[in-house]
Parts: C-alpha cells; sequence; structure tokens
C-alpha cells in the first residue's frame, strides 16, 4: 500500500505515468466515471479549504465512488482531543482512501504510520503540498509541453508558503534544467532548507530578488502566492506584508507573450482581477487540471484496474 505525503513519493516515470492519465481524463472524462464505484473517500480536514476539499470530493465523485467525512477540527472527535493516529485508525474501518489536511507538519505522515488504507497530504502546516504540485505539473506541462527547461519565477509568500516548498522541490529533482527567480520581500525568503538543501546542494540555477517588475520579462511562468495570514505570529507584519506585491495589467506589459501566470488560490489581492480577462491568467484553468491529478491519484494508489 502507498500513501502520498511528498511529490518527491513519485520517480520521474511514476510522475509521467500519473500525469498522462489525468491527461487522458481530462480527454476522455466519460471512460473513468465507474471506475470507483465500489470505493469511499474520506476527507478528513483540519484547517480550512476550499479548493482542495472540495476537487478531492468532485475527482471522487466523478469517479463514481462516496465521500465522507469533517471539515474542520473543530467538527471532529480532535476537539475532545483524539489523536490523528486513532482517528485514522476508526476511519480506516469506514474509507478505502483518505485525504488529510492538518494545521501540523508531519501529521499526515503520522496518520500514515497508524493507516490501513493509502493516506493522501492534502496539505500539512507550513510544510507540503503534493496534490497542488501534481496540479501545477500538469498544469505547466500542458500549457508549456515540457517541465524541463524553463525559468520559474515564485512570487508572494515563499517562506510560509507550501505549495512554493512542494513545486521547487519536484522540479529540481524531478526535472532538469529549471531555472527559479525567487521574488519576495526579504522576510518572507524560502526556508533555508529550500535554499541550502535543495537549490545550492543541486546546483541551481536561481536568483533573489524583491521587485516583482525586474524578474518578469525573464519568465516562463509566473507562480503567484498569496501570503499566508494564518502563519503570522502577529497581525501587525501580516498588514505590512498582505500588500506587497500585486499584479496588475501594466505589470503585465513587461512579460513575455507566451509567460502563464499561476496561482494555487484563494487569491487575495496580489493579482488584480483585470488581469483575469489575460490569455495568459491559467489560475482558473489550474483549478479544473487539479480535479483531473485527484481522479488520477485515487486510481494509482487504489491500484485500480484502468479501463482500455
Ligand atoms: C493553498 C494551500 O492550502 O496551501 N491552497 C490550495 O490548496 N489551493 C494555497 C493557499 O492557501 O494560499
Amino acid at each position: 500500500m502507498r500513501h502520498l505525503m511528498s511529490p518527491l513519493d513519485f520517480s520521474v516515470e511514476e510522475l509521467e505515468k500519473l500525469l498522462n492519465l489525468a491527461d487522458d481524463i481530462g480527454k476522455n472524462p466519460k471512460k473513468y466515471a465507474h471506475t470507483c464505484d465500489d470505493k469511499r473517500l474520506a476527507t478528513l480536514f483540519y484547517e480550512p479549504s476550499t479548493r482542495t476539499r472540495l476537487s478531492f470530493e468532485a475527482a471522487m465523485m466523478n469517479l463514481g465512488g462516496k465521500v465522507l467525512g469533517f471539515s474542520s477540527a473543530g467538527s471532529s472527535s480532535a476537539s475532545k482531543g483524539e489523536s490523528v493516529a486513532d482517528t485514522i485508525r476508526v476511519v480506516s474501518c469506514y474509507a478505502d482512501i483518505c485525504a488529510m489536511r492538518h494545521p501540523k507538519e508531519g501529521a499526515p505522515l503520522v496518520a500514515s504510520m497508524a493507516s490501513s488504507i493509502p493516506v493522501i497530504n492534502a496539505g500539512d502546516g507550513g510544510h507540503q503540498h503534493p496534490t497542488q504540485t501534481l496540479t501545477d505539473l500538469l498544469t505547466i506541462r500542458s500549457l508549456k509541453g515540457r517541465l524541463d527547461n524553463l525559468t520559474i519565477g515564485l512570487c508572494g509568500d515563499l517562506k510560509f508558503g507550501r505549495t512554493v516548498h512542494s513545486l521547487i522541490e519536484a522540479l529540481v529533482l524531478r526535472y532538469s534544467n529549471v531555472k527559479f527567480v525567487l521574488i519576495s520581500p526579504e522576510e518572507l525568503r524560502v526556508p533555508s532548507y529550500i535554499r541550502e538543501d535543495i537549490l545550492e546542494k543541486n546546483n541551481v540555477e536561481f536568483e533573489e530578488v524583491e521587485r516583482l517588475e525586474d524578474a518578469l520579462p525573464k519568465l516562463d511562468i509566473l507562480y503567484m502566492t498569496r501570503v499566508q495570514k494564518e502563519r503570522f505570529f502577529n497581525e501587525e507584519d501580516y498588514v505590512r506584508m498582505k500588500d506587497f506585491y500585486i499584479l496588475d495589467k501594466q505589470k503585465m506589459e513587461l512579460a513575455k507573450k507566451d509567460m502563464y501566470i499561476l496561482h494555487p488560490l484563494p487569491r487575495v489581492n496580489e493579482i488584480s482581477t483585470e488581469v483575469d480577462a489575460d490569455p495568459r491568467a491559467a489560475y482558473f484553468k489550474q483549478a479544473q487540471y487539479g480535479v483531473y491529478v485527484r481522479m488520477a491519484l485515487i486510481l494509482t494508489l487504489l491500484e485500480v484496474k484502468l479501463p482500455c
């Protein structure tokens, strides 16, 4: 039995297979409509989410399966003091696979050790968000036709943004010649474990800059992120940082004609709504890719026999 804790749980060949399956699902959704008819997905969300939880649920429903779960710690037995290990032992009796989001780094890993069903990390604190990375990889591959030889700008809260950490790790360790421009205020730079253990250790070409305008002309992909309010220790720092970047129509004039904008969403102020009409704005399309990739992931982890 396999779990998914990090995008690195998959080799490059396995990633290729998964993304190809997601592609096929996007093109022929009907073919997969009954592949999970007798299966159940549990969504155990100890932290708020719209996209991730609903896209997991939509994914399972699109496969013909059923869903059960909770959407906040307050509505689960965690509020009575139950450990994640005990919760997962119980959930293993009710469902075939589960997706867990938790504010504590490592909680889904602890759950996976006590689980008799596959556990998917749907975001653990400021650490990792592997299914968002699978979504991002599918989006980039679909739009640019490749995952190698790219210059990717990551902008915003690079310190607390778990989607950024997972995406950098996957691109560096699974693909070649990806360059990074890390765009953030000084206080929100990537953590040292990403800078030193991933980027420097693998001799990746990267630069850290503060001004979005300086980076824009070089990029093939711009990955915008929101400032992660819930991970700040005080409100004042958040208020000071929250509108540091606002991508608008005028700034988009500096970008290449084929530079796509991604954002894991939710957006706050970092992308002005006027940019939504730009053909390079790919963040809502990205949300659709997220459903296809989660369908592919559920089929893969459940080892379902695929229709021909
Ligand atoms: C992201 C997350 O939860 O880390 N959202 C998501 O899953 N699409 C990004 C965020 O909350 O800013």
